[in-house]
């Protein structure tokens, strides 16, 4: 198992942007809340005054019980950006590409908004879910909620421990957060959700000497396999994504979510990344194999009931978005903000934001 990180590595050097919550130690609870965004102004107003006032829903609900650490990270997809915030956009801000290879699907599935809860109490969890609900009304609608939970060792419910090379401390900011490759959104980050459900039947009926080169670790002890056992097509050796000699880390916060009278046993992925390419790599190798048909086995007892692409911004991004309609957006503060120049007005330049001074 890897270390838990000791300092913030969501902490952002000097006057850098301020950055949400991304990198944590994987805890007892939490919810994935994805959302879609009512087809109206007032309602974007709504979603806009939720983005400065998040932190401070999270504080009241967070403040019950400092040990439990809880924690919201939110998300914005594709569509929902432009009618938040006009036409300058993160750079590689996208929908979700769907996969077809064979009789393996990643689907691509709505979401406007994701709100990524976590914390070592449930019931704050589901408290700080019910807040933002209540705050966002009939503004949103819910495409999908999940509460999911640490299951024993941080094993997922195919019996692996999950999360074990994770990146952590500085390696784990180094993957997760831009920073100057899109000045206008330094401090933010990527995020991919899939919801996955497996077939538990047919996944204990494969020998465990399988199972662990489906996977590329021991399932007992957790250990990576030699790479003289290990197959090409275990799913940790497909997600190896090699650049110019230097390996790219993603940060994952997997959960676990089911119901077990209704056969219903599931990991709920979630990957977070500077850019969604590392990530979608990942995906081309599971879903169509590296080389095409060497694919990733997990694939035959678990199908992708979900896939979505969302950007999380920094939080002093979110913190100053104004309730103001995206089409102030100019020309000018899109470049300036492309650019990373800051203009003399004492706002940010970009069309829904305010000052970067806060009030506070
Ligand atoms: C069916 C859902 C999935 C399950 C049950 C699952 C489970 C696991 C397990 C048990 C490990 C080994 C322990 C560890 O290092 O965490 C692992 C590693 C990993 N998984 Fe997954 N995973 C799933 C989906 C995905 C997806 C969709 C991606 C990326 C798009 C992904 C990316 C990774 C990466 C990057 C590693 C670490 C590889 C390494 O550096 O050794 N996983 N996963």
């Amino acid at each position: 198992m890897r270390a838990v990180p000791t300092s913030d590595s969501n902490a952002s050097p000097g006057a850098a942007p301020v950055r949400q919550p991304i990198i944590q130690p994987l805890r007892r609870a939490a919810i994935f809340l994805v959302l879609n965004i009512a087809a109206n102004p007032a309602s974007e107003d709504t979603v806009r005054s939720i983005c400065a006032d998040l932190s401070k829903l999270t504080r009241a609900v967070a403040f019950r019980d400092h040990d439990a650490l809880l924690t919201c990270v939110m998300g914005i997809g594709s569509e929902a950006w432009v009618r938040l915030f006009g036409s300058l956009r993160p750079a590689e801000l996208h929908p979700f590409k769907e996969i077809i290879a064979g009789s393996r699907h990643a689907v691509a599935t709505p979401g406007d908004l994701i709100f990524h809860i976590r914390g070592e109490r449930e019931d704050l969890c589901f408290e700080l879910e019910t807040q933002i609900l209540m705050y966002l009304g009939d503004a949103v609608s819910i495409i999908d909620e999940v509460p999911a939970f640490r299951y024993f060792d941080n094993r997922d419910l195919l019996g692996f421990v999950d999360g074990t090379e994770n990146p952590v401390e500085d390696e784990a900011s180094e993957a997760v957060f831009i920073v100057d490759e899109d000045a206008a959104f330094a401090g933010g980050s990527y995020v991919i959700v899939q919801k996955y459900l497996h077939d538990l039947a047919a996944w204990n009926s494969l020998p465990a000497e399988m199972q662990e080169k489906i996977i590329g670790r021991t399932k007992l002890s957790d250990i990576e396999l030699d790479d003289a056992v290990k197959p090409s097509f275990a799913h940790n050796a497909l997600n190896t994504i090699v650049e110019n000699g230097v390996e790219r880390k993603i940060f994952r916060a997997n959960g676990v979510f089911g119901q077990p009278g209704k056969g219903e046993f599931g990991t709920y992925f979630i990957g977070y990344a500077r850019t969604p390419r590392i990530i979608e790599q990942m995906l081309q190798n599971m879903f169509v194999g590296r080389p095409p048909g060497n694919y990733d086995r997990l694939l035959d007892v678990s199908r992708a009931l979900t896939g979505t692409l969302f950007f999380v911004p920094s939080l002093t991004f979110l913190e100053a978005v104004t309730t103001q309609a995206a089409a102030s957006t100019t020309d000018n503060s899109i470049e300036s903000s492309r650019t990373g120049e800051v203009p003399n007005d004492g706002s940010l330049g970009i069309g829904s934001l305010k000052g970067l001074a806060r009030d506070e």
